[in-house]
């Protein structure tokens, strides 16, 4: 069970380190003025329908209950530890799993550790306006949800900085609070993490495609030799899973929404279907087509020699490698990397260590295939003959083999004028966020009531009825 009674909630005995608790505690005030300053506008008096965690095991760990969102939590929650773990990949493999930072790869533990933990501020960043515009109490609850547990993901990662690298990784854990999303002096490092999400079909994507992004890089830190980081994001994992839900069914039930508006009206112009309300298809086909390129460059290049030095090491494995079955060393595997040569993509092989960012990458397109063809059914359903498509992998990249290229959605490799010429079509346009925003400019915060632009979901969260009242303003 988790210790709720010291000021930082934990599961590693945080009271017998009285120095790192000092530090945490020194860093704790500052962080909620983060909070304050960034994170979910006028939400401090709120009480929040949220889940806590409460425990680290599989069954049963979260807590349902009101709270206001500065009260809640935060806290430092690692699996427990197996005393028998070995590095399972890497040079190292077959030693025990690294209890203390190995020396010779600091440096980079520290980069990798904060770079994944500066994308969970990033998030509550970039979503700090919408609860002004929500379709309805429980997909208020639900961002906000989301928003809390970022908040938790950024104490995971500052507790390991805190705890494993002294006074750099006290520093690093200090400008985690100074990087702001799409600010030009200091922003935050990864691309996508910069990028706006004006309005809640762009949440819901970003939540479906970029959560799931971290799901993935969480999924092969989890692998790592070294154990404490293995640990904390495993239990990471079960907080993504629930953003990754909230982003899956709230594009469902958008999709589900035009498709019976189409449907009851007998309308398939997009100026039609935009007439009654709702988010035509093909806007939504431009936002996946946005944030599903824009999360595949968050992987890196394509053929990446740190890639490489970070697996050779021990610290970052690929997707679920315990069970693969192959050397875990792949001293002489090859992988395919697709490039661009005049106007033709080609693949050719080359030596898997290299590809590992292709590779997870790859892992993920394959989740997010199925996650696509769910939404499909719902239009099938209706019998709407309108097929939403993955672009191509090469379309509008920014860093790997294709940055600097023009892809088509098809795959095809166009001059910059070409591409140009196309590209309201293949990706939203300041009319076709302008007219999503049009939709929603206000919020919607009688319980059991729902934006016109949105189908209820299925069931509420914790078994409690659609007309909960998820959240009370106060
Ligand atoms: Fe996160
Ligand atoms: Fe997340």
């Amino acid at each position: 069970m988790i210790n709720y009674t010291e000021k930082i909630p934990n599961n590693v005995d945080l009271g017998r380190d009285r120095v790192l608790q000092r530090a945490l505690e020194h860093w704790q005030p500052a962080f909620l003025g983060w909070w304050f300053d960034m994170g979910p506008t006028e939400s401090r008096s709120y009480d929040v329908y949220l889940r806590t965690a409460v425990s680290v095991e599989p069954d049963g760990w979260a807590q349902f209950g009101y709270v206001k969102m500065p009260e809640y939590r935060w806290g430092i929650f690692l699996q427990p530890r197996d005393e028998q773990r070995q590095v399972n990949f890497g040079t190292h493999k077959g030693q025990p799993a690294w209890q203390e930072v190995p020396g010779e790869y600091r440096s980079i533990l520290r980069r990798i550790i904060v770079t994944q933990g500066d994308t969970e501020p990033a998030s509550v960043e970039q979503q700090k306006m919408l609860g002004l515009s929500c379709p309805s109490l429980y997909d208020l609850r639900n961002i906000f949800q989301v928003n809390v547990e970022e908040g938790r993901h950024l104490w995971a990662m500052v507790y390991l900085l805190h705890r494993y690298f002294g006074r750099d990784g006290r520093e690093e854990a200090e400008a985690l609070l100074e990087r702001r999303s799409g600010d030009t002096d200091n922003p935050r490092i990864l691309g996508a993490f910069n990028e706006p999400t004006p309005d809640w079909l762009a949440f819901y994507m970003f939540t479906f495609f970029t959560d799931r992004d971290g799901k993935f890089q969480l999924c092969a830190l989890a692998e790592s030799g070294f154990d404490p980081l293995a640990r904390t994001c495993r239990f990471m994992l079960t907080e993504e899973a629930h953003h990754m839900f909230v982003g899956e069914t709230g594009v469902t039930r958008i999709i589900q929404r035009t498709c019976e508006v189409m449907k009851e009206s007998k309308v398939d112009d997009p100026l039609d279907v935009r007439a009654l309300g709702v988010i035509d298809l093909q806007t939504i086909q431009k936002y996946l087509n946005f944030h599903y390129s824009v999360t595949l460059d968050l992987y890196g290049s394509d053929v990446s020699s740190n890639a490489a030095n970070y697996f050779t090491s021990g610290l970052k494995g690929r997707f679920e490698e315990t069970k693969l079955s192959d050397d875990h060393q792949l001293a002489e595997a090859a992988y395919p990397v697709s490039e661009v040569v005049g106007d033709k993509i080609i693949t050719k092989q080359v030596p898997a260590l290299t590809a590992l960012n292709e590779r997870l990458r790859d892992d993920y397109i394959r989740e997010i295939e199925s996650g696509i063809s769910r939404w499909q059914r719902v239009i099938d359903k209706v019998g709407i003959p309108l097929r939403l498509t993955l672009p191509h992998k090469g379309f509008h990249r920014a860093i790997g083999n294709f940055a600097g290229h023009f892809i088509s959605p098809d795959g095809e490799v166009l001059t910059k004028e070409a591409w140009k010429n196309h590209e309201s079509e293949w990706l939203p346009s300041p009319k076709d966020h302008a007219f999503v925003q049009s939709l929603m400019s206000g919020r919607v915060t009688e319980p059991g009531k729902f934006a016109n632009w949105i189908a209820p979901p299925a069931r509420g969260i914790n078994n409690q009825p659609l007309n909960f009242e998820y959240v009370r303003f106060n």
